[in-house]
């Protein structure tokens, strides 16, 4: 059966939060404006995470700024269209005082600029602690004020649980112990639970082991939110993982435009891991698995090559010691 299958790219936060340098807003913004233009269903464009942590992304509030109004981006180099659909936009925000951030973004636009906030976890608790500096349960606490402030404003809520397959300083994360972190994230009522394979470790084996399990448990399209797989790419297999994961049944999916990227705990010394699975090979996998998405591939390509040229540049800079 054809089934259209919903393509979020989170390349402006996963992608651009790993890279040496500090990329300019305006260059964000216009990345963002072409990731639109190519007909993704969401961009996750930033984060209202610590600056202190994720300098890359202290301009959140900026980028979302400086976007044009729903329904008017450009197209490649060439002019702007009209487009018929409007693309949901994203943010991460880690607790209550990122939410805040997100929607005073929202009141100076006079509008529902972020569409939807993602919180994130983990299923190990090591990772959790690195990422948050707080256990799994203290982040799930941290939720619920933001998922009740975003039920109250009219917000959609994603939640990530990362280390899905395996965490970086634990190593092999067994499924049951995802399924027991996504059952708490249901419970608060999210519209949208995504499992990230943070590190790249999947497998379309063990992709397909924790699904099945997760089927069996929670349901994969019978809990009342979407159910959205985020894939890494380290090892070259993550296209495997996403046709294993459609023939389980999930309709959803993160990439990352030009395989942005690149987990800090997944590189070595000298060698950047590759970023989150490019967009670009995600629906190309998708279609051949003889699905739908709404994503214009030529338009892709221009904000691949885009995306391409403005980290290029900034890696340099960084090289160098100066700011792009
Ligand atoms: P904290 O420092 O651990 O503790 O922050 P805190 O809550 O006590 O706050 C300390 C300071 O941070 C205070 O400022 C707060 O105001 C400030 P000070 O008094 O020292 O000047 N603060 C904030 N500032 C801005 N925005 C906020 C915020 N909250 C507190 N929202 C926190 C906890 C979680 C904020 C911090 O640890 C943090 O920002 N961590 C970064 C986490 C992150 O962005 N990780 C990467 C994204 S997750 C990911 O990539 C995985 C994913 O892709 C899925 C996958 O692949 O698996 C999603
Ligand atoms: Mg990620």
């Amino acid at each position: 059966m054809t089934t259209r299958v919903r393509i979020t790219d989170v390349s402006p936060r996963d992608g651009l939060q790993n890279e040496p340098g500090v990329i300019p807003t305006s260059e964000k913004v216009r990345l963002v404006e072409l990731l639109r233009a190519a007909g993704v269903d969401e961009v996750e464009v930033s984060s209202f995470v610590s600056a202190k942590w994720v300098p890359q992304l202290g301009d959140a509030a900026e980028v979302f700024q400086g976007l044009a109004p729903a329904g008017m981006q450009e197209r490649g180099a060439g002019g702007v269209r009209q487009t018929s659909r409007t693309v949901c936009l994203s943010a991460l925000v880690p607790n209550n005082q990122g939410m805040q951030a997100a929607l005073d973004v929202n009141a100076r636009a006079g509008r529902k600029l972020i569409e939807k906030v993602a919180v994130f976890t983990a299923a190990s608790e090591t990772f959790s602690q690195k990422n948050t500096h707080a256990t799994i349960a203290e982040t799930i606490e941290r939720f619920r004020p933001v998922v009740e402030a975003a039920r109250h404003e009219g917000i959609e809520v994603r939640a990530y649980v990362s280390c899905i397959i395996a965490c970086p300083f634990e190593g092999p994360v067994a499924p049951e112990r995802v399924i027991d972190v996504a059952r708490q994230l249901l419970a608060l009522g999210i519209d949208d639970l995504d499992l990230g394979d943070t590190i790249g470790a999947g497998t379309p084996e063990t992709i397909d082991a924790l699904l099945r399990r997760f089927d069996e448990e929670i349901g994969i399209d019978s809990h009342g939110a979407i159910t959205t797989l985020h894939l890494h790419d380290t090892f070259g297999r993550a296209a495997e993982c996403v046709k294993a994961a459609l023939d389980r049944g999930v309709t959803s999916f993160d990439g990352s435009v030009a395989g942005l990227g690149g987990c800090p705990y997944a590189s070595t010394p000298g060698r950047r891991a590759p970023g989150n699975i490019s967009t670009e090979t995600l629906v190309r996998t998708v279609h051949a698995a003889g699905h739908v998405t709404g994503v214009d591939l030529d338009a892709l390509e221009v904000a691949a090559a885009y995306a391409r040229e403005v980290v290029t540049r900034a890696r340099a800079a960084a090289a160098k010691g100066g700011a792009a």
